[in-house]
């Protein structure tokens, strides 16, 4: 009964939310729907969603046999899943194992250099600024979490790094970056969100070339290809 889909409650960029017959459940549904740089740039991904839910099943399935509390319930069908409903905490926590991206951009460091240990970085979670960079004192002053709860963020952001990066090297991926979102569910801080090629940088081990969606942010092309390849090596 709990997975019967009702009222959409939230749609963003790459997925909807839906109520369930549970007020302690939601539905979440992935599109092919792709955006970058803020939603400037705009474009379809086709069968992302497939890819993104069923990579996100797995990887929720791994960390919650680590240890790590997640939204995670079950998956319905192909493109969607069934979470626990939780309150997201504005932050978006980018845990880093080699530089890449904006890190590289905002400070010049070199691309490609090991990160060792990883760095955790948060953004506040505000389409209307783009995601700006904060630290600490910042989730302080606005109170976006409390002292304790970004404490127990950071080691549950360190926690599933130690337990991704590994099933990725097995894979013959290296695990360069990516982001997490964290929700309160009953007094509770748990993993929520996704884990996918959308939110992760993977870089093939022999050849280092990008699978994931810096495929879509520079045009590299062979995006559905990459997806499908993820796909392939983590879900079997
Ligand atoms: P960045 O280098 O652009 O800051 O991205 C760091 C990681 O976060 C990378 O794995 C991609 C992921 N990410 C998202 O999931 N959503 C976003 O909106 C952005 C900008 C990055």
């Amino acid at each position: 009964m709990a997975a019967t889909k009702g009222a959409m409650l939230y749609e963003g960029k790459a997925k909807k939310l839906f109520e369930t017959g549970d007020p302690d459940r939601v539905v979440q549904y992935f599109k092919d729907d792709a955006t970058a740089f803020n939603a400037q740039k705009k474009g379809t991904i086709v069968e992302k969603g497939v890819v993104n839910n069923k990579v996100s099943e797995t990887l929720f399935r791994l960390l919650e046999a680590g240890g790590v509390p997640t939204h995670f319930v079950e998956r319905l069908d192909d493109r969607e899943m069934l979470t626990k409903k939780v309150a997201i905490i504005p932050i978006e926590v980018v845990v880093r194992n080699v530089v890449a991206g904006s890190l590289a951009k905002r400070l010049g460091l070199k691309e490609g250099e090991a990160i060792a240990p990883p760095l955790i970085e948060f953004y506040y979670k505000d389409d209307a600024l783009g995601d700006p960079l904060i630290t600490d004192e910042h989730v302080r002053l606005m109170k976006l979490a409390d002292p304790a709860t970004v404490a127990q963020i950071k080691e549950l952001a360190l926690k599933i790094n130690a337990l991704l990066a590994p099933f990725f090297r097995e894979r013959q991926m290296i695990l360069v970056d990516f982001k997490l979102e964290f929700g309160r569910h009953k007094g509770a801080v748990i993993l929520a969100d996704e884990i996918s090629p959308d939110t992760c940088r993977f870089w093939d081990q022999t050849t280092k070339e990008s699978m994931d969606k810096d495929r879509f942010r520079k045009d590299l092309g062979k995006i559905e290809e990459a997806y499908r390849e993820v796909l392939k090596r983590v879900c079997g």
